[in-house]
């Protein structure tokens, strides 16, 4: 038989730190990382674009279909700003990234984010916005906030997420 691995949602707002920590986690841990930005970038998954915030429209029915197969295998940390999108028997745990504004603003500005762009980001994350979508589109018992304000956080965070995948491995096997 096949081993049985978890899939893990990390997602929050742009910024917080899915990416370190979901490639760092991948590493550790084995399980297959997939940045849905990229892929979305790579297959050319769009569909239209967004002249307010000049960019690409995700095709989000056809990221769900290009991934399923793989979900269903397991195994997947999926990393990506938003949650409502994917279908909820994907995941066997989501963690919501939360980093305090002023923390956030200078990391955004760091990467070379103004205006509104800028504003609209760090308001995402003061309203909370991706907590809550993650909450109406899961089970409030497997969406979990983790704070990533600091390199401690990111060890901390990274410690957690290796031994609930041991165990939840354990556990299924
Ligand atoms: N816990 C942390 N403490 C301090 N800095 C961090 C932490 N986690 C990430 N960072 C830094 O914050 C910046 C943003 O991190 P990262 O690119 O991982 O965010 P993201 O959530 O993937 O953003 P996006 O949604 O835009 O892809 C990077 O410069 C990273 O080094
Ligand atoms: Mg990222």
């Amino acid at each position: 038989m096949m081993t049985k691995l978890p899939n893990i949602l990390l997602t929050g707002t742009p910024g917080v730190g899915k990416t370190t920590l979901g490639k760092e986690l991948a590493a550790q841990t084995g399980l297959t990382y997939v940045n849905i930005g990229e892929l979305a970038h790579e297959g050319q998954y769009y569909d239209g674009y967004d002249e307010e915030y000049q960019c690409p429209v995700l095709d989000e029915d056809r990221v769900v279909d290009e991934l399923d197969q793989k979900m269903v295998e397991g195994g997947v940390i999926i990393d990506y700003h938003g949650c409502d999108l994917f279908p909820e028997r994907w995941f066997h745990i989501v963690f919501v990234l939360r980093t305090d504004n002023t923390q956030l603003y200078t990391r955004l500005e760091d990467r070379g984010y103004t205006g509104k762009k800028l504003q609209d980001n760090v308001q995402c994350e003061i309203f909370q916005t991706i907590y809550e979508e993650a909450m109406e589109a899961y089970s409030e018992e497997i969406v979990h906030q983790l704070p990533s304000n600091t390199p401690e956080d990111l060890e901390k965070n990274l410690h957690q997420l290796i031994q609930w995948t041991e165990q939840w491995i354990k556990d299924h096997n």
